[in-house]
């Protein structure tokens, strides 16, 4: 759900701001991140598919918008592909989480916590400007477009993936209901015990925040549209995952219904594999073929004017 067309960028950005900070500590877990070779594959596949390469290219200085825990950046760092690696994020607490992953991989990283309206950076300071599951966050896309064309040289790139189709949101609807539905007999067949808030927890920041963290969800031809406004050339829009999103929602529905602790290991084995080999058939017989609107994530990239 959207956050109240009424609400004021400054509440917007706070209620992000909050969410985030309590939502980190549990983050990676919650979204099945992966910071070995499965996550590094991912984030690769994603750059090329957004800038229409085949092999990943070297990224130079690179600046990362709500970097969150580092998923995007620090599986590209960690392959060798960026020179400098700034991360920023709105959330004090989710870059905390970052610095601590960065840490164990062994990746150098600066990072500043700071809003994409207004970034704290030189002109001209960086050879590209990213993020992944961003953008829909961000009340003011115009003025933050402004900031990642000033910040960026001439001949930089913006690459920003994981936004959410407006389509493939409704589309999410679906599978969220039915995992919710058939979550009785799934605890059942697995042996997790059922997840019981209490209404404090009902009430705490993570639960009663999360309806309103999300501002936009695109049509393909809007997102297309914001780059250009700013000064950038080159704007490509692509889609990505289907019947891999319809499946994930499902897995998560019903997953969220248990006390984590409960759900055994080799079903979790199971989901993150099969959730992968339905990303494999997106790849493969889905993506090729159909428009960008009909999947659930959308990868946009530009250039800046050399
Ligand atoms: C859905 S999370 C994605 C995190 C990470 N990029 C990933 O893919 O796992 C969105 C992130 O954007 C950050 N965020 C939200 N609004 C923002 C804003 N206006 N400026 C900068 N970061 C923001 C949040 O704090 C959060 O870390």
């Amino acid at each position: 759900m959207p956050a109240s067309p009424t609400a004021t960028p400054e509440h917007i950005k706070d209620v992000n701001t909050r969410y985030h900070d309590a939502a980190a500590g549990s983050y990676d877990a919650k979204w099945g991140i992966d910071f070995g070779p499965v996550g590094q594959e991912q984030v690769a596949a994603k750059l090329c598919k957004a800038l229409g390469t085949d092999d990943p290219p070297v990224l130079g200085d690179a600046l990362e918008i709500g970097a969150g825990t580092g998923y995007f950046s620090l599986n590209l760092a960690t392959q060798g592909l960026i020179g400098n690696l700034t991360a920023t994020d709105i959330s004090p607490g989710m870059l905390a989480s970052l610095s601590e992953t960065a840490e164990r991989l062994d990746v150098s990283v600066t990072t500043v916590v700071s809003e994409a309206e207004s970034l704290p950076f030189e002109d001209e300071s960086f050879d590209v400007v990213m993020g992944h599951a961003v953008l829909h966050h961000i009340p003011d896309l115009d003025q933050a477009f402004s900031e990642f064309f000033r910040v960026l040289r001439p001949g930089g790139v913006i690459v920003f993936c994981g936004e959410p189709s407006r389509y493939g949101d409704r589309l999410a609807a679906v599978p969220k209901r039915v995992g919710s539905f058939v979550a009785p007999v799934w605890r059942k067949a697995v042996s997790a015990e059922r997840l019981v808030h209490t209404p404090e927890e009902l009430c705490g920041e993570e639960h009663g925040l999360e309806p309103e963290v999300d501002v936009h969800a695109f049509v393909p031809a809007d997102l297309r549209a914001i780059p250009p406004r700013a000064g950038f050339e080159e704007t490509a829009v692509n889609g990505e995952e289907l019947v891999a999103n319809v499946w994930g929602w499902g897995m998560r529905s019903m997953e969220s219904s248990a006390v984590p602790e409960t759900i055994p290991m080799r079903w979790r084995n199971f989901a993150f594999r099969s959730y992968i080999a339905f990303q494999k058939v997106d790849v493969a017989v889905l993506e090729p073929y159909l428009p960008a609107e009909l999947f659930y994530n959308l990868l946009l990239s530009a250039r800046k004017p050399a």
